[in-house]
């Protein structure tokens, strides 16, 4: 078994995942020793293929409502100091069919492993939580205070974050950082939940016509998954460019919004797809407009965003291109 050198380890819950995936790929080139873990419940194996060539990665195959999971990691690898925890039930439907699974996984959990972290030592515990955590505040750009005991939530999956971020926010080692719409490589077009980034691509590189849900005046805060990764070192105090911020809930996202007409738009243009857009029914329970304010991790670490849509979309695009033309590569 691969034993973690020099000074300090990280590990990555929902490894296996979009966004854990390059978080893991980051922290290596960091020259952190990264121990990851996933139950591939919506993770994908080939995402570990870059990860499991490394030898500063080890991978355990195992669940995050496993009591004493840090334990005994920390038994095998007395040097992780820093837990990302992202593993979670990510499927907002699902949660609505499944609501005490989804505050089991993403709660109950979540405050296990925030309490062992915190007995063994751990510098920072640093949470995924997500922008679902504002049900349908209207009020905009959303401040981290607007999410509130009041808050009416849409799903089991934002009530279960929301709490979950609050308790790890009440630690001296917790940070939860509400993500809002990240997009980018890896991102899987499968299924009819997936981002509407990836399957707008999806049905672009097909040549078909988008389908849109309702006008497609519907406004979003995208934000490209490498600048997501870079805010999670920082909020570690990983990061050699950005400061530790203390301990809290943040937003994570660009403060820019788009409209799915004006994303559409876009994806159509950057892949030269003519087919014409679909006009279908609201979502169920789709939420309007929402958009970060992002003052609060922008001062507390000098964080911003690098990566502008125009150029994230492109980046997903070329990455799609080769994924279809190699299924088995699907590694970006
Ligand atoms: C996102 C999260 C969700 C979270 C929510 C919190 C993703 C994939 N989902 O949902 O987990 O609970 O934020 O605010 O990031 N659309 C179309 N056509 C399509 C697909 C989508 O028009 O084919 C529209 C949707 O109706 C929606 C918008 O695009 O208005 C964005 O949809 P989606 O990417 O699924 O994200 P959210 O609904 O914002």
């Amino acid at each position: 078994m691969k034993q973690s050198p020099g000074e300090s380890a990280c590990l990555v819950t929902g490894v296996a995942g979009f966004v854990g995936s390059h978080l893991a790929e980051r922290l290596l080139a960091e020259g952190q020793f990264v121990v990851g873990v996933d139950n591939f419940s919506s993770g994908f194996p080939q995402n570990l293929e870059n990860l499991l060539r490394d030898p500063g990665f080890a991978f355990y195959e195992d669940t995050v409502t496993d009591r004493g999971l840090i334990a005994r990691l920390k038994a095998l690898h007395p040097g992780l100091l820093y837990c990302f925890h992202l593993a979670a039930v990510v499927s907002v439907p699902f949660s609505m069919e499944n609501p005490l699974v989804t505050m089991e996984v993403n709660h109950d959990a979540t405050a296990l492993m925030l309490e062992e972290s915190g007995r063994m030592g751990f510098k920072a515990f640093v949470f995924a939580g997500s922008a679902a955590e504002y049900g349908a505040d209207e009020r905009l750009p959303l401040l981290e205070s607007y999410a509130s005991s009041r808050t009416r939530h849409l799903s089991p999956y934002g009530e279960s974050k929301y709490l979950a971020s609050a308790r790890v926010a009440s630690t001296p080692h917790g940070i939860a950082l509400r993500c809002f719409n990240i997009y980018g490589p890896r991102q899987h077009p499968g299924s009819p939940y997936s981002g509407v980034i990836s399957r707008f691509v999806e049905m672009a590189l097909d040549r078909q016509a988008l389908t849109v849900h309702g006008d497609g005046g519907q406004v979003r805060d995208f934000i490209y998954v490498t600048d997501i990764v870079e805010a999670y070192l920082a909020a570690a105090g990983l990061s050699k460019r950005w400061r530790k911020p203390p301990g809290g809930v943040f937003n994570l996202g660009t403060g820019r919004g788009t409209t799915v007409l004006e994303l559409a738009g876009m994806i159509n243009g950057l892949t030269g797809n003519t087919g014409d857009l679909v006009f279908g029914p609201e979502r169920p329970g789709d939420i309007r407009c929402s958009l970060a304010s992002t003052e609060r991790f922008r001062q507390a670490t000098g964080w911003t965003p690098a990566v502008d849509l125009e150029e994230g979309l492109r980046a997903t695009i070329e990455w799609r291109r080769r994924a279809r033309k190699d299924p088995l590569a699907v590694s970006g």
